[in-house]
């Protein structure tokens, strides 16, 4: 299924505590952003790409993204305050099309086969997102004293990518914005509409780089894979 891809990259990473986008942060080299932005170059479903920066950045990534041969990159939103008016700046500006999925730019090891079913999903159903099992025990506490732990087997980590019918996530996005709205992900301004969610089982690889430690593992995952790729 093909697909029109939006990347939120106008955060400025405050809890990787490294004094500037940490998009921009190296892995072997290699920007961050650029890894996420070369999974989606190579994908022949995906269309084009639509990336939203801070208007101060958009000379230097957009440099970058000549630099490492990203040629699907087809226009610069300017990022806002939070991650959703970022996003609701690049749904303003792509044409339309039948599949959209939003993407953090900081999650760079997000596997083709994962992308595939979101946008097949998403054709079909509308709305589909990725996420992972809990692994962990959870508990509830309001202060430091568990008021209830919850039951496992129905707990989710959500990622991105999340896909969409192309009408159905602008008048969702638009919806939330006329109300003021705000969600911490793009299914949570769908499910508002009333309209069904379905994830799509990722895998813990597809970790964002939020805090200096993400950095430890996301250099083991490319470790893996140079290896693998030699085997
Ligand atoms: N993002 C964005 N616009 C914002 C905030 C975030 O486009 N106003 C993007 C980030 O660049 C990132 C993605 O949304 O690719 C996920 O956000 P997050 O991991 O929270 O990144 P930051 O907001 O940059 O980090 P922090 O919250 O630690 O400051
Ligand atoms: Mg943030």
């Amino acid at each position: 299924m093909k697909y029109t891809v939006v990347l939120p990259a106008a955060g400025s990473g405050k809890r990787m505590k490294a004094d500037k986008n940490k998009l921009l942060l190296e892995l072997f080299g290699k920007p961050i952003f650029i890894y996420t932005l070369e999974v989606f170059q190579r994908d022949p479903n995906c269309e084009s790409i639509w990336l939203a920066v801070k208007e101060q950045e958009q000379p230097l990534i957009e440099e970058l993204v000549e630099e490492y041969g990203i040629t699907k990159v087809a226009g610069f939103a300017a990022g806002g305050a939070e991650r959703q008016d970022s996003v609701r700046a690049c749904l303003e500006m792509i044409p339309a099309c039948d599949v959209v999925l939003v993407h953090d730019a900081a999650r760079p090891f997000i596997e083709p086969a994962v992308i595939s079913r979101l946008a097949e999903e998403a054709a079909a159903s509308g709305a589909a997102i990725a996420g992972v099992r809990v692994k962990d025990t959870i508990k509830k506490a309001g202060s430091d004293i568990i008021t209830e732990t919850v039951e496992r087997e129905n707990l989710w980590i959500i990622q991105t990518p999340q896909a969409f019918d192309y009408a159905l996530i602008k008048k969702a996005a638009t919806a939330a914005f006329e109300a003021g709205y705000m969600g911490t992900d793009e299914a949570m301004l769908v499910e508002r509409l009333g309209h069904p969610v379905k994830i799509i089982e990722s895998n813990y690889e597809n970790v964002k780089m939020t805090t200096p430690d993400d950095l430890i593992y996301g250099r083991a995952i490319l470790e893996s894979r140079v290896q693998e790729e030699q085997e």
